[in-house]
């Protein structure tokens, strides 16, 4: 900073002043876009925008709807045969109860091999007080700014950088257009398009159940961004190529030629040998 200031002074008296034009508006444009951005900057740890009244009301709710499972102080119930009934919720952060409860994946209906997502049982206000609550208990990851979610004006480079990270890290669980997929033990990674960026956000920065958390060291805020961006451009693209076998490329299109084409052969070799002499014979012979 001081170097640039001394260079413009230095500037001002050796040049006319129409010339210094070009880099005050350069200065001016940095300090404005510094500011904004400490202004819009999403807060770190828990209780950002958490009041004690958000706070309260969080735990009125949370004791109704969610201490069954988690515990009066949501530390997490235990079965007898080792279960966990519901997880301790120390530390998960505003931002897993936005997703879980935002998705109605939360109040869970009854235990299950896993939370589906239903249509969500709280309003947004009543979300906010239910994370302020959770947020209160120990540091966890916010909920993100709308700033860090906003995906509209995307340029295509980001879109395309996007899809290379979407590629490489969710591909494997939730294919290739985010369909979803099965996982071991009856679970299964859901289909992704339906969420609103936040969501998708969330997802990344809480790793539901099976779900990885992505660490910002794994992928930069912006590069969450940008995969945010390709989701939602992946899917407001109408699919051109007619039927499409669930996207997974060429090995459900193989895989439909093999089970149709392979399947009228087996029917048709099955047919034949029911209308043969020999079989009639044995039919009768049997009889
Ligand atoms: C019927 C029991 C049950 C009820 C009621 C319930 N939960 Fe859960 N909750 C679970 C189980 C089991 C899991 C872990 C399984 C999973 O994530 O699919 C879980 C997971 C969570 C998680 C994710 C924790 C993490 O590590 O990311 C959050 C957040 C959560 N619940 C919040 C709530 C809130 C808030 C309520 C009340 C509105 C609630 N739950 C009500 C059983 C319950
Ligand atoms: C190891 C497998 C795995 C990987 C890798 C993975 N996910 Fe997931 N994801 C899951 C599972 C399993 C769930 C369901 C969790 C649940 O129901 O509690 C899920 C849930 C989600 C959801 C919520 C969907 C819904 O129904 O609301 C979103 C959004 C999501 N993942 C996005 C991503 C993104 C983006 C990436 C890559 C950065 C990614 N996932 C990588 C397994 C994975």
């Amino acid at each position: 900073m001081r170097l640039l200031s001394d260079k413009i002074s230095a500037r001002i008296s050796s040049k006319r002043r129409s010339r210094l034009a070009g880099p005050a508006v350069i200065l001016l444009g940095l300090l404005l876009t510094g500011g904004l951005y400490a202004m819009f900057a999403p807060a770190n740890g828990a209780a950002s925008t958490a009041n004690s009244d958000d706070v309260a009301k969080g735990r009125a709710l949370f004791l109704v709807s969610c201490a069954s499972c988690h515990g009066k102080n949501a530390e997490g119930i235990v079965t007898r045969r080792g279960h966990n009934h519901g997880p301790s919720l120390v530390g998960v952060g505003a931002a897993a109860v936005d997703f879980q409860v935002s998705t109605g994946r939360m109040p869970m209906a009854q235990p299950g091999v896993q939370a589906l997502r239903k249509t969500p049982v709280f309003n947004s206000t009543e979300i906010r007080q239910l994370g302020a609550y959770v947020a209160s208990l120990g540091p966890g990851p916010a909920v993100p700014s709308s700033s860090e979610t906003d995906i509209n004006g995307m340029s295509a480079d980001e879109i395309s950088r996007g899809g290379e990270f979407f590629r490489t890290n969710c591909t494997a669980c939730h294919n290739f257009q985010g369909h979803g997929g099965a996982m071991p033990e009856g679970k299964f990674a859901p289909k992704i398009y339906e969420d609103t960026p936040r969501q998708i956000f969330e997802a990344m920065i809480t790793g539901p159940q099976q779900m990885p958390v992505f660490a910002d060291s794994v992928l930069s805020p912006q590069d969450k961004r940008e995969i945010v961006g390709y989701i939602k451009a992946i899917n407001s693209e109408p699919g051109y190529g007619g039927f499409s076998l669930g996207s997974l490329g060429p090995v459900s299109e193989g895989l439909f030629a093999w089970i149709v084409g392979i399947g009228v052969l087996v029917l048709a070799a099955i047919w034949i040998a029911a209308h043969t002499a020999r079989s009639k014979k044995k039919v009768e012979a049997d009889a």
